[in-house]
């Protein structure tokens, strides 16, 4: 779902060729007779593969808007070891959406997996698969506007997927399940998937495992039931958008529990397999979330989804991720990571990247909310951790990053996040603590549910100080180098 404010999609105007003139080609645009013949009349041309976002030209597609995704995955998680560390997926994604341009045919993204059958509407569809592009051509086009159904049937073989810099994302095969974390570009790992944060859309899950293992996946549990020794899990996050890469449907020996924090449910699936130390810690970080949540939504405003929670699995690889409303964590959750990441649901979540260079904004705002977390809880003061960071010297590879554009290679750099972090700590003292939580408050406000980009910030910041902060935005998101004047 495109929402309100995200920018209308530029649909290029398509052109006929009119006329051979003494002047050369002339190209006109179609009448809007000709534009009425039929299906399959010229006006119908095939989605691009991609959304157009310069770090992942393939990521996303043209002329969809998905509205929904209804997954159906049956899992096998690896064999003891000494079995490959291979998981086997079968899966039947149900997938409402609307064409935005008049289609002849269009892409999902999904790799890695094989599919058997397409259908749109309930008619077969003939496919194709590349690289990351499953191709789908329906019957007849489909017109700008037209609502369909599309059912994909597919499956095969999981592994250990790497994300564009070599890190672990996507269906990641546990032992004893998997890891589902797909930032940036790593939903088109386990299903077919309009995969960029411009187009969200509402999920259900129905995840099938061998009995014993345990599903945790977004928004709130409906059923589970078990039949021939397999446990189907049904997940509903039907009320909230959410961008492709924070979806997670993670596998593993958990224990399930429930609680309510500031009002949201709270669904916590912790591995029973956890070494003890991880298991107190994580207990001890994961008794502070109602306090987490009333501090967040005191910088940012309500908690903007319908429950919380978190995943902790004992995957050998650190790293943690904001899955919405219910972050993920690998081997420990702890205190500054678990504030992090449900910062995130205001900043990342409600409030996406409309493009993958604004990615400063997400870690950035979610790197200062556990700053101020910290200083709450009488650790460093936010100006504390100020100034540490520009105590790093000014030859320090750190400050040669354009956190406003950092580059694919570049998008998680540590200075992603503390000179964004930095950025906004240098802002709040630029504009004063009013302006700057005003800020913080209206910018989660005006783009609840959507996509904004770092010009969208900047006009924001604009607007609620009254100042012209091009010099101070320049100086910190666009120099490579340590800010001295701004
Ligand atoms: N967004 C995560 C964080 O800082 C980091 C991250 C990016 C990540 N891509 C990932 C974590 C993939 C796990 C998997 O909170
Ligand atoms: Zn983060």
């Amino acid at each position: 779902m495109v929402a309100a404010v995200a920018r209308p999609s530029s649909r290029g105007a398509r052109y006929l060729l009119a006329a051979l003139s003494t002047a050369g080609l002339v190209l006109a645009p179609i009448p809007a007779s000709a534009a009425d013949d039929g299906d399959h009349g010229p006006r119908f041309s095939p989605g691009s593969a991609g959304v157009g976002d310069p770090y992942f030209p393939l990521a996303g597609n043209g002329g969809i808007d998905v509205e929904h995704y209804d997954l159906e995955l049956r899992y096998t998680p690896p064999a003891a070891e000494p079995a490959p560390l291979e998981g086997h997926l079968e899966g039947t994604a149900t997938i409402d959406l609307e064409a935005t341009e008049d289609l002849s045919r269009f892409n999902l993204d999904l790799r890695g997996l094989t599919v058997t059958e397409v259908e749109v509407d309930g008619r077969r569809a003939t496919f194709t698969q590349q690289e990351n592009e499953l191709v789908v051509t329906p019957r007849r086009g489909l017109r700008d506007g037209k609502d369909v159904e599309v059912v994909v049937e597919y499956g095969g073989t999981t592994g250990r997927p790497l994300d564009a810099t070599g890190a672990l994302y996507g269906w990641v095969t546990t032992r004893d399940g998997a890891m589902v974390a797909n930032e940036p570009d790593g939903a088109a790992t386990w299903f077919p998937v309009n995969d960029h944060p411009t187009d969200k859309a509402t999920f259900t899950f129905a995840v099938a495992v061998p009995e014993g293992l345990v599903v945790a996946a977004n928004g709130l549990l409906v059923d589970r039931s078990t039949e021939d020794g397999l446990t189907t899990w049904l997940w509903d996050a039907s009320e909230d958008l959410m961008a492709p890469y924070l979806a997670t449907a993670s596998i593993g020996n958990y224990r399930l529990s429930t609680s309510t924090a500031a009002g949201v449910p709270v669904i916590d699936a912790v591995d029973a397999d956890l070494t003890e130390p991880n298991a107190r810690q994580t207990a001890a970080t994961l008794a502070l979330t109602e306090d987490m949540l009333e501090f967040f939504e005191g910088i940012f405003g309500d908690y903007p989804f319908v429950a919380y929670g978190s995943i902790v699995d004992d995957d050998s690889v650190d790293y943690a991720l904001e899955t919405q409303t219910r972050s993920l964590f690998s081997l420990v959750a702890d205190e500054a990571t678990a504030a992090h990441e449900l910062a995130h649901s205001w900043v990342g979540n409600a409030v996406s990247p409309e493009r993958w260079s604004d990615i400063w904004l997400n870690e950035g705002w979610a790197t200062y909310g556990e700053q101020l977390w910290t200083e709450h809880r009488g650790g460093r003061t936010a100006q504390q951790q100020f100034d540490a960071l520009m105590r790093t010297p000014a030859n320090d590879p750190l400050w040669t990053v354009r956190v406003g554009d950092p580059g694919a290679a570049n998008m998680f750099a540590g200075a992603v996040y503390l000179r964004g972090a930095g950025t906004l700590h240098a802002l709040r003292l630029r504009i004063g603590d009013d302006d700057f939580f005003d800020l913080a408050r209206e910018w989660v406000g005006r783009y609840d549910g959507a996509a904004a980009s770092t010009a969208d910030f900047e006009a924001l910041a604009e607007e609620v100080s009254g100042e012209d902060l091009d010099h101070f935005f320049d100086v910190w998101l666009r120099t490579a180098t340590r800010p001295a004047n701004w």
